[in-house]
């Protein structure tokens, strides 16, 4: 490192999650990479995902059901396109990452006579065919897990833990003409507290979600929007952020924090109950829809906020009662331990549970290479917006699309080496410009405007919406964002800063998009317009920062 704080490598990659670690893998073998991550390297929502990966491993399944499933989940959204290239490149890219050494369970494992060697699939919500590639009930730990071995030990892999992204530097951020360009990114390294500037010829945001935009989440603290913010100042497109999902099956207890019962269990056999007020329990999903508890997401989160504010309770329950208790800990054993320890046996004792914001189904507009449409800037994961969930995530695209569109992205840059080469310009980016100040007394007005917006989205943008509370929603965002501009951002960069301006900037995205859309569509459900308007099937909302030029 030079006394400025500067580094050059060939690419850089935002994030260390299955979307980030794969990219860099990838990238590794045409040149140096830098992975800058805002926590340690496994702090991400990869390593907590559950039910497993959505791929057409089974000789009874087909690429069509597959991605039949994924257009009927996405209510008329999905970019069948894109579907069918990322459902189709699923298999080889399993298998890639069997061979890297991920584990997945076996039948043979869990017991079963025959197939042995076959691996065990699972079904989620609106799956027809049992297809969940999985590792027990920690998938996303052991993807991880094989993810940041292999990432350590390559030599051109520089992982930089504890550096938190600030601002992409594009060639029009800095007056340039010409074509967009993206040459690096600006991060705080928070253990030193000084801003670093990273140049490259390519950049891949690789930054996950945001869950941490809503008040109840099964999300990681991550999960901040920050890519996509990042994004969105530097003019990118994105899409579709009013379709925010909620998992329907959050535990319910006051001694845990967040933790899922994964849609594998439903897949199980377990149903959704409520209680009546006989005390009776009963199952309430067939007045909804035809798959009961194994609807798509949306269904099944909506029928039960619907259940619950009927009622007044504060949670249904599931019911898996019908497996023993050798059964359930072969399957699950992490959720069944995690019941236990709150005294919870799940082979006789219901789950209470409670839907949480999970997943963001919109995000930086790319094509299926995770281009952005600016040069050298590619957006992967969670973070991008591809076309492939629509209105609606079908259980377990996301592992699959993180994993295909990392490679696909890697494969795009690598094609277009030469040219960004040409463009190259890493000597004549300026270094960050420090603020006027590094300490502050302001930490309370920051944990403030994290509660008031994570408290504001879940009353009033959450899983039923109106008019009249997205206004009001749009009037407190508003004053929330003018105060981060024009008073602290002066002051000082810290990453609970960071971090507040990135789900302020979410914030907005969301309220704006969901204001733009006049219907009921997949997960977003407005009462003012409870109907799905047949003339914006396949019309994405799209923002776009303006840019002056
Ligand atoms: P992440 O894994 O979230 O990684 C994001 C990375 O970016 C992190 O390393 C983070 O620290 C870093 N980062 C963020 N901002 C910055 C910044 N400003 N600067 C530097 N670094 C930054 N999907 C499935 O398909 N199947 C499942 O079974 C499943 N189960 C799930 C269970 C849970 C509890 C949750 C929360 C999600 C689940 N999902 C599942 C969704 C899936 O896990 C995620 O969508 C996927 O892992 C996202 O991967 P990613 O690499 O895009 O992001
Ligand atoms: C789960 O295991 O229920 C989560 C699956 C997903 O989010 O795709």
């Amino acid at each position: 490192m030079s006394e400025n704080h500067r580094y050059n490598f060939d690419f850089i990659v935002i994030g260390s999650g299955l979307a980030g670690l794969y990219s860099a893998l990838q990238l590794a073998r045409n040149g140096t990479v830098a992975v800058i991550t805002k926590g340690n390297v496994d702090d991400c929502n990869t390593r907590y995902a559950q039910g497993g990966i959505a791929c057409v491993l089974d000789a009874a399944d087909t690429f069509d059901e597959h991605v039949r499933d994924t257009l009927a989940a996405g209510d008329h959204l999905c970019n069948e396109a894109a579907v069918r290239k990322i459902v189709e490149a699923g298999p080889s890219k399993v298998r890639k990452l069997i061979e890297l050494g991920a584990h997945f369970t076996t039948r043979g494992e869990l017991g079963e006579v025959k197939n042995q060697d076959d691996f065990d699939l699972g079904k989620e919500g609106g799956h027809t065919k049992r297809r969940i590639i999985h590792a027990g009930d920690i998938t996303g730990a052991e993807i991880e897990r094989i993810l940041v071995e292999e990432a350590r030990s390559n030599p051109n892999i520089s992982i930089f833990e504890n550096h938190i992204a600030i601002d992409l530097i594009t060639s029009w951020r800095m007056g340039w003409i010409g074509d967009d360009m993206c040459l690096g990114v600006y991060a705080l390294d928070s253990d030193n507290n000084v801003v670093k500037t990273f140049c490259s010829l390519a950049t891949v945001v690789a930054t996950g979600g945001a869950g941490k935009v809503y008040r109840y989440s099964s999300n990681s603290q991550i999960a901040c929007g920050d890519g996509i913010a990042m994004c969105y100042r530097a003019h990118a497109k994105i899409a579709n952020m009013e379709f925010f999902q909620f998992h329907p099956t959050i535990l319910y207890h006051p001694q845990v924090n967040s933790f899922l019962i994964s849609e594998a269990v439903r897949g199980e056999g377990a149903v959704l109950k409520k209680q009546l007020s006989s005390g009776k329990y009963v199952e309430f999903m067939d007045s909804y829809h035809p798959m009961k508890s194994l609807a798509p997401r949306d269904i099944v989160a909506r029928a039960i906020d619907n259940e619950l504010k009927r009622s007044g309770q504060r949670c249904v329950y599931l019911d898996i009662r019908h497996h023993s208790e050798e059964v359930l800990r072969r399957r699950f054993p992490n959720i069944f331990e995690k019941c236990m320890s709150v005294g919870i046996n799940m082979a006789k004792d219901l789950i209470p549970v409670v839907p949480a914001a999970h997943y963001t189904c919109g995000g930086v507009k790319t094509d299926t290479n995770g281009f952005t449409g600016i040069n050298g800037l590619y957006a992967v994961g969670e973070v991008a917006c591809t076309g492939l969930h629509g209105a609606n995530r079908l259980a377990s695209n996301s592992l699959l699309e993180a994993l295909v569109v990392s490679e696909f992205a890697a494969d795009d840059i690598v094609a277009k080496l030469d040219e960004l080469k040409k463009r190259s310009s890493q000597n004549m980016i300026p270094d960050w410009q420090a603020g006027k100040a590094t300490n502050s007394d302001e930490q309370v007005v920051i944990t403030h405007n994290w509660e008031e917006i994570r408290h504001f989205m879940w009353d009033y943008v959450g899983i039923v919406r109106t008019d009249k509370r997205l206004e009001r929603a749009k009037q407190r965002i508003s004053l929330i964002l003018r105060e981060i501009d024009k008073y602290y951002w002066d002051f000082f960069v810290s990453k609970d800063l960071l971090e507040l301006r990135a789900l302020a900037s979410v914030a907005e995205l969301i309220i704006d998009s969901a204001l733009s859309r006049k219907e009921s569509r997949g997960l977003h459900y407005n009462s003012d317009h409870p109907e799905r308007n047949t003339a914006l099937d396949c019309v994405d909302t799209v923002i776009q920062k303006p840019s002056s030029r």
